[in-house]
């Protein structure tokens, strides 16, 4: 027998529903915010994200799932915001919209080590907002993702937010770092050992002991931040405590995408163990201008939905299900049940019935298993007398009603 490939999932039924709540909630808040959907395809060519990622970052390095043909190099996409802006320069967005509030629902591929709340294949629930560097935007972004977490009825996360400056404060930033670790290289782990070579931010929020060590004695400060991305950054926190956003600023934060800069931020949950972020993102404000484009603003975010659903609550939002169940008796009765069944569905009454030829006592079972609210019973009694027998499972009734009132009768 086939078995899935490890670090994937299959949504079956019974889980499937959590999914289009979530899914809902989110496209609604989303148009609270006046945000439109974006789909874009899921592979795109390999070198769009070593491009915009950064060729040195994890994903770029070992998490890509590659598909070589003849001439070309395509990756099953890691993420979202790449894709995105290709889309935007590709499609003229830049020229008929200039500034455009977008999201996205949709699957993701990395190739990582699977364990719990890290999957090979995991999807999005993102939004990127393209064309402005206002901090208004920030503002407007990071408490778009925290309205989101609140509607999916989701507590006691944390959001952990961090300036990382311009390219400039970053380049520079990057220097001091390298000087301060220069004795103590030998000390790091060894995938921190290549950072300090290729990506040497990343080793602030290494979650090696021995690195978070190393770095607490270094300190990091926001002293790199140019005036400008300083005061862009207050703006942006005064604007968070204006609205009642709690955060913590956290100067390790660094993201692992080279594509950051200025505002980066991180949504943390602890009931999600060692994979504990269940949100993230930032500025990028030249990415725009790397894939060919003007030079303009951009910042946006991405939740894991997998993780999102690990969390407790994150359901309380559960809409009631109604579901009618028809049950016949004899093979006359079973024609005139699937007539009565169609007209239920046409007049939007979700109706189901027994395909096993079950008996009475079975066929109810089956009903009450799918969670029936009435359950019809239709023998040559009822049809001879044009009438049906309705029983409210939650009320434990049962009464005969007229077959041309019952779609009135299940309607109210
Ligand atoms: P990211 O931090 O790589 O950011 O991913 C965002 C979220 O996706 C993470 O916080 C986590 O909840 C979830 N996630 C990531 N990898 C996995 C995995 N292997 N299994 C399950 N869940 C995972 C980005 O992707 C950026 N594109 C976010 C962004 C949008 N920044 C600006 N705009």
């Amino acid at each position: 027998m086939f078995k899935k490939i490890p670090g994937t999932k299959d949504i079956l039924p019974k889980e499937s529903s959590s999914w289009q709540t979530v899914e809902a909630t989110a496209r609604r808040i989303f148009s609270f915010y006046n945000y439109q959907e974006i789909r874009t395809p899921v592979i795109e060519e390999a070198s769009l994200f070593n491009r915009t990622l950064g060729s040195t970052t994890e994903i770029v390095q070992k998490q890509m799932f590659l598909i070589q043909n003849q001439q070309d190099t395509y990756a099953l996409r890691p993420e979202g915001t790449a894709s995105i802006v290709r889309s935007y320069l590709e499609n003229n967005l830049e020229k008929t919209n200039g500034f455009i509030k977008l999201y996205y629902i949709g699957p993701m591929f990395r190739l990582e080590r699977p364990q719990r709340g890290r999957l090979r294949q995991f999807h999005h629930i993102g939004a990127e907002a393209i064309g402005s560097a206002q901090a208004s935007l920030d503002i407007e972004v990071i408490s778009l993702a925290e309205q989101l977490l609140k509607s999916f009825g989701i507590t006691g996360y944390k959001i952990k937010l961090n300036s990382l400056g311009c390219p400039k404060d970053k380049q520079a930033f990057s220097a001091a770092l390298k000087k301060s670790l220069r004795e103590k290289l030998t000390q790091l782990c060894a995938d921190c050992q290549l950072r300090a070579k290729n990506n040497v931010l990343r080793i602030l929020d290494c979650k090696n002991e021995d690195c978070q060590k190393i770095v607490k004695t270094l300190g990091p400060e926001q002293t790199h931040i140019c005036p400008d991305c300083l005061g862009h950054f207050e703006e942006v926190k005064r604007g968070l405590n204006d609205l009642g956003v709690s955060f913590q600023v956290d100067p390790q934060l660094v993201r692992g995408l080279d594509y950051y800069n200025q505002t980066v931020f991180e949504i943390t949950h602890s009931d999600l163990g060692s994979q504990d972020a269940v949100g993230a993102g930032g500025r990028y404000n030249n990415l725009v201008g790397e894939l060919g484009g003007p030079d303009l603003g951009a910042i946006g975010f991405a939740f894991g939905v997998e993780r999102l659903l690990l969390l407790p609550n994150t359901l309380a939002v559960h809409p009631p299900k109604r579901l009618v169940y028809l049950i016949t008796l004899g093979e006359a009765a079973k024609s005139a049940g699937i007539k009565i069944l169609n007209q239920l569905r046409c007049a939007e009454i979700s109706a189901d019935m027994d395909y096993l030829n079950k008996t009475l006592k079975g066929a109810m079972r089956a009903a009450n298993d799918a969670g029936a609210t009435y359950v019809l019973i239709l023998g040559d009694d009822e049809l001879k007398k044009n009438t049906i027998s309705v029983k409210d499972m939650s009320k434990s009734t049962q009464k005969e009603v007229a077959l041309q009132n019952l779609t009135q009768e299940l309607k109210c």
